[in-house]
């Protein structure tokens, strides 16, 4: 039985066991998926525990992206442009390969939902380690424009000019709004706190899509306040399941019916 974990700080309440044993049940893989609480000062020691207990990969979560981006020896292109790694998997040589799952997650959720990216004015709410993670697999989906919007401007100004190279983006502060939008993104901790960011009334194309990378049994404040608007909402329980299917897709070279998966989970929350 080939072994694999995520690591956060907490991690009791993670779904990622429950998600990767409904994948493994379809794929008929014999893995064991735990929880492990890493210390917040030695994530590095945590992981060379797992493998010295025959870990295989893990999943990392908050607060250890950063702190796993830096342990590794390979990274992926996408991971070294978010500068951060949700996926560890280990090498038949030992070494550590990163990958940030996060992105193609948001973007294949997006698909599933039928929202078009080509050609779409994209709005992104916050500007931390969410949005970075998310920002290149965006703009290679090929956007009309893509604007970062954020309580510290500075911060959104400053994504927008590293991924540049990439696509039409551009950063402000929330009073810089300037919409329509075809789709926006909420990637603020606001909507934790049930808060909103101060937002025109106008954001909204007609058949524009409000994406909350949020999600709980009710509806987000963020996309109660959008559908009063118009918009359709979306909230990120896919997103989670997605970059989870594509952690399982990295480790084992299937990929499970997500379908099912998001149904069920969808069901217990
Ligand atoms: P994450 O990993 O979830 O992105 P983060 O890196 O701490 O977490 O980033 C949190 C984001 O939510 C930031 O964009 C933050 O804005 P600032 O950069 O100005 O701090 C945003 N945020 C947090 N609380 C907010 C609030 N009450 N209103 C608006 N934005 C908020």
């Amino acid at each position: 039985t080939d072994r694999y974990c995520v690591f956060g700080h907490p991690v009791g309440h993670s779904k990622s066991p429950a998600i990767h044993a409904a994948f493994a049940e379809q794929t008929f893989d014999a893995i064991e998926y735990t929880a492990i609480e890493a210390p917040v000062d030695d994530f590095a020691g945590a992981w060379r525990d797992f493998v010295a207990q025959g870990g295989r990969g893990a999943n990392v979560t908050v607060p250890f992206k950063e702190d796993a981006f830096r342990l590794c020896d390979t990274l992926s292109p996408r991971a070294r442009r978010a500068g951060a790694v949700n996926t560890l998997i280990l090498g038949g040589n030992g070494l550590t390969y990163g990958d940030t799952t996060d992105g193609v997650g948001l973007v294949n959720d997006l698909k599933r939902h039928g929202v078009a990216l080509a050609g779409a004015r994209v709005l992104v709410l916050g500007a931390g380690g969410a949005v970075r993670g998310v920002l290149a697999p965006l703009l290679q989906a090929s956007p009309a424009s893509l604007h970062i919007a954020n309580r510290t401007a500075d911060k959104a100004i400053a994504l927008a000019r590293d991924v540049a190279d990439l696509g039409p983006v551009s950063g402000s502060g929330f009073e810089a709004i300037e919409g329509p939008f075809d789709l926006v993104i909420n990637a603020t901790s606001a909507s934790l706190a049930g808060d909103l960011p101060p937002l025109p009334d106008d954001l909204f194309a007609p058949g524009a899509t409000a994406y909350d990378m949020m999600y709980a049994a009710e509806p987000t404040v963020f996309l109660h306040w959008a559908a009063e608007r118009g918009a359709r909402g979306v909230d990120g329980l896919g997103m989670l399941v997605e970059q989870a299917a594509e952690s399982f897709f990295q480790w084992r070279g299937k990929r499970p019916d997500t379908g099912p998966v998001l149904e069920a989970l969808r069901r217990s929350l």
